[in-house]
């Protein structure tokens, strides 16, 4: 049986005081059927795993390199050397303002497992390629080319529709269900075992009032969670629905 996870992505978001007031509460966030990310600013990491060792902590980039000239980068290994057991790859804010392509993600993959953290593969397609039915072409090119190295039992899938990002729109639990159909499958054709326990989780716009619903669905094992995360009731109203599946 798969755990659920719901991750908290803050973008360019919080602050300690927000990660204190999270913590507080993370006994009823994180159980044994459900587990609870947070992935702050990395900067706050370090001092969030100092105060609350409880914490799952994840980071939302990291480098695709180990070490070297790269000003501004941090490596996956000093990530989790502040604590950081995970970290998102290949964000679409990642792919569109930061010019991240499919293979660059793929040495971040690979990076990150090498330093002993899980990543979260960021797949989606945008509005334009959805109205032209390209959503399956898309979704399949990312994880064909952005995992083309990757260790598959080490991961996590996350479906996040560009349109649905931070827009409010959310994908129906039908067409969600539809794409992470879509990447089990994909994943059962080069492992069968690992595809029955592989993580999936849909992002865009997830709120209380709609996270029941698509956590329902036969292959969303939870979500990633950008503007409720930074609401604690949000937030824990999110990760109770996880809890009920
Ligand atoms: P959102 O963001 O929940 O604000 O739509 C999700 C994400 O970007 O991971």
């Amino acid at each position: 049986m798969r755990q659920n996870l719901v991750i908290a992505n803050w973008k360019l978001n919080g602050s300690m005081e927000l990660v204190h007031e999270f913590a507080q509460s993370w006994d009823a966030l994180d159980n044994s059927n459900t587990e609870a990310v947070l992935c702050p600013p990395a900067v706050f990491l370090a001092k969030a795993k100092e105060a609350y060792p409880q914490l799952t902590l994840g980071a939302q980039t990291s480098s695709a390199h180990t070490e070297g000239a790269f000003t501004g980068e941090l490596a996956a290994s000093m990530l989790a050397a502040v604590g950081a057991q995970y970290v998102l790859v290949g964000h679409s804010e990642r792919r569109a303002l930061f010019g991240e392509s499919n293979s660059i993600i793929a040495e971040k993959v690979v990076a990150a497992q090498q330093a002993g953290i899980i990543p979260v593969l960021c797949v989606g397609e945008t509005a334009d390629e959805r109205s032209e039915q390209r959503t399956e072409e898309v979704i399949l090119q990312q994880l064909e080319q952005s995992l083309v190295s990757a260790d598959l039992a080490r991961l996590v899938i996350a479906y996040e529709p560009v349109w649905a990002i931070g827009t409010g729109l959310t994908a129906s639990p039908e067409q969600a269900q539809e794409i992470h159909k879509l990447i089990r499958g994909w994943v059962a054709q080069k492992n069968a075992t690992v595809a029955e326990n592989i993580q999936l989780l849909y992002g865009g716009s997830v709120k209380p009032a709609n996270a029941a619903e698509l956590f329902q669905q036969p292959d969303i094992d939870g979500g990633l969670i950008g503007g409720a995360s930074l609401k604690l009731e949000q937030f824990q109203a999110i990760c109770m629905a996880a809890q009920d599946k």
